[in-house]
């Protein structure tokens, strides 16, 4: 018989793959049928004009993967016996597989949204003021590989072994040791679980302390990743707006309230500081309401006007502070580690969600993060970025003021992105967003930089995110440019 197979000579698969790609989607979109016969590899050699050692191996790949068999002295078939799942896969087009009938969309109980962890579009931008991102330049490769390579010659057992799901000791207490003077937090370390990001922290507060209707407060606007969990929790959210000292803290509702989300040290997106007086105001009326609050101090090693101030978790007497910090901001959101700090009562529980969930973050990942705080080349490299940040951020500020003259600008006062306050002659953010675009460079409204606003648009269309923490002074510069060059044509 005659196999009529896509194959190309440019294309960059091997032709072994090419043919073995092709005979494996006529069997499962039913094109090929159980037991029909196949050329053989001389004549199919032939016909395609490649070698026959390469139709072999294609062949002999088909056959381990039970897709067809070789019936001695007889020849080669479509084998008879493919499980009928693999058969209700069909070609929509070139490259995708779809599952046929494979998805009842009501038995999936999830419908939550998703929060933007970075531009769709950034293969095609030149300059990318894409919010929160280190330096990549920046990250310690040199010592991060030799400290890697310490850990492995350890025992490897600590590789096959599970280890404490809120996480290795040394990790902890390392942990529980930089909070006290970073961040005026005295704990033990007990109290320092360890997890995947922020984002860990927000789940595990969510499965701690949210059912169906359970009410939980949150800024507005805030934070996508964490409003989009406590909505798939099932979390009746109450926003209370921020103005330029944080959460208006007159407008709490006075009802019994789980939960509180906050950014105190930089308010995301808007990157106001909670005053003093306003924290010890959250903080009493948090036992007033029965309340846990949740700090998120996600960018705070970014203190650029002033001394760091001490997170809300420090100064809070009664105890209903859980914290979370995350090294996605001050190493990188790869390495996908965090931690939270719990009141004692929680510890015991927060572990039992933390088994549940993943059964503990990678150990490698963790023992390298201990040594290379315990070494002190953590607070080096912090001391190091955070010079650079402050460079960068005032590249930013100079940048806009030169080509756009007497701008408006918030958060400048720490953490890795500022706020510009679009002048009324100029676009809305979201036809600003696109005009940037359209000349490789990327800037953010509140929505596409991970904020959620609850709908107050109107008040948000003038907002542009600026992230300046991963491109140069010189592309900073560039970056403004061109959009300012962009609006004068
Ligand atoms: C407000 C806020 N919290 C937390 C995070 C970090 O999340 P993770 O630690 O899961 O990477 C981000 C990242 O952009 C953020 O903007």
């Amino acid at each position: 018989m005659q196999l009529s197979l896509n194959i190309e000579l440019s294309n960059n698969q091997s032709l072994q793959k090419q043919i073995f790609e092709s005979i494996r989607q006529q069997i499962l979109s039913g094109q090929l049928k159980a037991n029909a016969s196949l050329p053989s590899t001389r004549l199919l050699s032939e016909q395609l004009n490649v070698s026959r050692n390469t139709i072999v191996l294609a062949y002999d790949r088909l056959i381990a993967e039970d897709y067809i068999c070789s019936r001695k002295t007889i020849g080669t078939f479509v084998n008879p016996k493919l499980p009928e799942s693999s058969l209700t896969i069909f070609k929509t087009d070139n490259n995708n597989l779809v599952k046929k009938n494979a998805i009842n969309s009501d038995q999936i109980v999830f419908k939550g949204r998703v929060q933007a962890l970075n531009n769709p579009n950034r293969s095609k931008l030149d300059i990318d003021f894409w919010v929160g991102r280190p330096d990549p330049e920046s990250f310690p490769i040199n010592i991060w590989r030799q400290l890697t390579i310490n850990k492995l010659r350890s025992s490897g057992a600590n590789m096959t072994e599970y280890h404490n799901p809120a996480g290795i000791l040394e990790l902890r207490k390392a942990i529980a040791d930089h909070l006290r003077p970073a961040r005026g937090i005295d704990v033990s370390h007990e109290q320092v679980i360890i997890v995947n990001g922020s984002q860990g922290a927000i789940n595990i507060a969510s499965r701690l302390l949210i059912d169906k209707g359970t009410q939980v407060v949150t800024e507005c606007p805030c934070y996508q990743g964490a409003v989009y969990v406590f909505e798939n929790h099932g979390a009746c959210i109450h926003p209370v707006n921020v103005d330029q000292n944080g959460l208006k803290i007159s407008d709490l509702p006075h009802t019994p309230t789980s939960l509180a989300y906050v950014t105190p040290s930089h308010q995301y997106p808007m990157g106001a500081t909670l005053s003093l007086s306003r924290r010890i105001r959250l903080l009493d009326w948090a036992r007033e309401v029965g309340a846990y609050i949740l700090e998120d101090d996600y960018d705070s090693d970014f203190r650029h006007n002033g001394s760091p101030l001490t997170a809300l978790a420090g100064q809070d007497p009664h105890g209903c502070v859980i914290y979370m910090g995350t090294f996605s901001k001050s190493i990188g959101a790869g390495l996908r580690i965090g931690y939270m700090v719990v009141p004692p009562e929680l510890i015991e529980t927060t572990k039992a969600i933390k088994t549940l969930m993943d059964n503990g973050n990678a150990w490698l990942d963790q023992a390298v993060l201990a040594d290379f705080i315990n070494t002190g080349a953590y607070t080096k490299h912090l001391r190091r970025i955070r010079r650079v940040y402050i460079s960068r951020r005032d590249a930013l500020i100079e940048a806009l003021h030169k080509h756009f003259g007497d701008v408006s600008l918030s958060g400048l006062e720490g953490g890795m992105h500022i706020i510009w306050h679009l002048a009324e002659h100029l676009p809305i953010a979201s036809k600003l967003k696109k005009i940037a675009e359209d000349v490789g460079i990327g800037i953010y409204t509140l929505e596409s930089g991970a904020a959620y606003d609850f709908g107050n648009r109107a008040n948000n269309r003038r907002m542009i995110m600026l992230g300046y923490s991963s491109i140069s002074e010189d592309k900073i510069h560039e970056g403004i440019k061109r959009i300012a060059n962009a609006l004068k044509v």
